[in-house]
């Protein structure tokens, strides 16, 4: 179903074995040796497109369109502008604030969760819901096995409470404000020809654009604000009733917002 192998690399520590072995099992998926085998071949010889490769304690997902890891590098430099003084779009579109709790709607790689983290700090919660299951496993282990050496950003990391589901359904379980602010970053109806360290997602992302029917759930389920991240030039904040944008003004991207 997820079109997927679980394997190790070539050097076969016994961790990675470990690893492999718990992967297989969490997400039902097939647990192959690897032995010298080239992972091009092990695709073929097991008709999957996607190989999940459990090495130095955490997993890459080598996909058809390229690898897929967690890597706090966006998040990383963007705390360290915060902590500098500079204006982050998305916390200011937030109007984010220490203690606050977030619902990130749209993990993905989690550098969003991750900024939105630093910035609630110990005393805000931040929950990173993802509906593809091997993007909020590689995600999740990722976050729990990553040694960043500046603090802040490791305890911001750590603070992420990682959830694989669909935010159409996790949002109706979910009481009348009960979020201060919940955040949307889906996959851009019309990507941004530059973004490639966003490609190899696309090949196993969630797709579904937003609907109205789960903007008007985040609304209830908020607070503060609702916010979603697109294309500038997008037609989805019309769309969806975002009626304050908020970004630089040449910025590829923007942060709408909904003041509840
Ligand atoms: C553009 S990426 C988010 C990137 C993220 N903000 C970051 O900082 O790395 C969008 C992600 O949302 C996920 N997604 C799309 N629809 C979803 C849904 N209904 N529920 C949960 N996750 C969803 C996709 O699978 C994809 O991983």
């Amino acid at each position: 179903m997820l079109n997927t192998i679980v394997t190790t690399d070539r050097k076969n520590h016994k961790e990675s074995i470990e690893l492999a072995a718990y992967a297989a099992e969490k997400l039902g998926i097939k647990n192959v040796k690897r032995n010298r085998a080239a992972l091009p071949e092990m695709r073929e010889e097991y008709g999957v497109d996607n190989i999940l490769v459990a090495k130095k304690g955490s997993f890459v997902l080598d996909t058809l369109d390229g690898e897929l890891f967690f890597h706090p590098n966006m998040s990383q430099l963007r705390i360290k502008n915060i902590r500098m003084g500079d204006e982050d779009h998305m916390t200011a579109a937030m109007d984010l604030k220490e203690g606050m709790g977030v619902l990130d709607c749209t993990l993905g790689f989690g550098a969003d969760a991750i900024v939105a983290s630093f910035v609630t700090g110990e005393g805000g919660s931040v929950t990173g819901l993802e509906a593809s299951p091997l993007i909020s496993f590689v995600t999740g282990e990722g976050m729990k096995h990553f040694l960043a050496t500046n603090y802040e950003l490791h305890s911001a990391i750590k603070r992420v409470n990682v959830i694989n589901a669909d935010y159409n359904e996790y949002l109706k379980t979910l009481p009348d404000k009960s979020v201060d602010v919940i955040y949307f970053d889906p996959m851009f109806r019309h990507p941004l020809k530059d973004s490639h360290n966003i490609n190899p997602i696309r090949a196993v992302a969630d797709h579904r654009p937003l609907s109205i029917e789960a903007v008007n759930e985040a609304k209830r389920v908020a607070r503060h604000r609702v916010v979603m991240k697109e294309n500038s030039r997008s037609l989805e904040f019309a769309r969806l009733g975002f009626d304050t944008i908020v970004g630089g003004k040449h910025s590829k991207v923007h942060y709408g917002v909904i003041k509840l």
